[in-house]
């Protein structure tokens, strides 16, 4: 079969091939090898390749993985009113542009149903809207400024959320989550002590955990409830290893006459001699 060399002819190509497109309604198709040093078979040689940079992907991935582990954040405390929720830094723009006041308030289900809606049907309809055959984006003026505008709107929303959050934090005098994590984390790791886990760090066991100054006193008392069932800390500090920070006199003075706002006195609640046997079983409280 000879090859005509028309210099006007259109070139039309098949996919990202090298084959040029030929009507084939009246003959069958000629397979790859009929293409020698232009085409190649889909099986072994085509999938090896892709099979190749898959694995070059993934081995990349799994070195980014172990290097970078990923953060965990605090145990989620239901009683942490300081806490400032944040979405991950994909969703920040949507979450800043919920605050605003037409998606927000009384406008709170045009804002759900809408700022995402919207966009969604809009892609769904691209296709039939946008029918043009130019690929170019500079030709395609309506699709790339849209296109653009949304970039800068995200960009922006993300980068006002994320300003208002740390205005947030320095005006609570907090520290932010991600910076005190990588300041404990890095703390860890030099101490030898590897990877640190948020809210998993090492507590002392309790001792002498039948005593009745914990099973009965305490528990009736409603200690547990703000210092946790096995006292590792709830709404208030965990208690174990006390005895390491507080002597019995001062036991028995903070739980007769409580702390801070938080920690109720309980003279009266409890007899001298209750409030002396809890102080005599917390001081036992130290890390072995
Ligand atoms: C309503 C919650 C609540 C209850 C109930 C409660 N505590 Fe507390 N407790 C706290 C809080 C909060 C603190 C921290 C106060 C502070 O440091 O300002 C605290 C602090 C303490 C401290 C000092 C801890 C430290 O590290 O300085 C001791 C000891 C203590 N509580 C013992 C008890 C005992 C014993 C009981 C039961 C008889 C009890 N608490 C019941 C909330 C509670």
């Amino acid at each position: 079969m000879a090859h005509k060399h028309d210099p006007n002819e259109k070139v039309v190509f098949i996919g990202d091939s090298r084959i040029r497109k030929r009507d084939y309604s009246n003959v069958t198709p000629p397979d790859y090898t009929s293409y020698p040093g232009k085409s190649e078979a889909f099986i072994p040689n085509f999938l090896l390749k892709e099979w190749m940079v898959g694995v070059v992907v993934l081995v990349g991935f799994l070195t980014l993985v172990i290097a970078h582990p990923a953060p965990l954040g605090y145990p989620a405390d239901p009683l942490n009113s300081a806490f400032i929720p944040m979405p991950d830094w994909y969703f920040l723009f949507l979450y800043q542009l919920l605050k605003y006041p037409y998606a927000s308030g009384d406008y709170i289900v045009l804002g759900i149903l809408g700022l995402s809606g919207i966009p969604f049907i809009a892609l769904l309809l691209a296709p039939f809207l946008d029918t043009g055959k130019e690929r170019r984006f500079y030709r395609r003026p309506i699709a790339s400024s849209l296109m653009l505008v949304s970039l800068v709107a995200v960009s922006y929303l993300t980068w006002v959320s994320w300003d208002h959050y740390t205005h947030e934090l320095e005006a609570n005098g907090q520290t932010p989550e991600h910076i005190e994590r990588a300041i404990k984390a890095k703390e860890s790791v030099e101490a030898g002590k590897g990877r640190w886990i948020p809210g998993k760090e090492k507590i002392p066991a309790m001792v002498a955990a039948d005593d009745p100054a914990f099973t009965e006193v305490m528990t009736q008392a409603q200690c547990i409830a703000c210092h946790g069932a096995e006292l590792e800390g709830g709404g208030g500090p965990a208690l174990r290893g006390i005895g390491d920070v507080l002597s019995k006199e001062e036991l028995v003075d903070i739980i007769s006459n409580g702390k801070g706002d938080m920690m109720p006195p309980f003279k009266g609640d409890l007899t001298d001699e209750q409030i002396d046997q809890v102080a005599t079983w917390l001081a036992q409280q130290k890390a072995e």
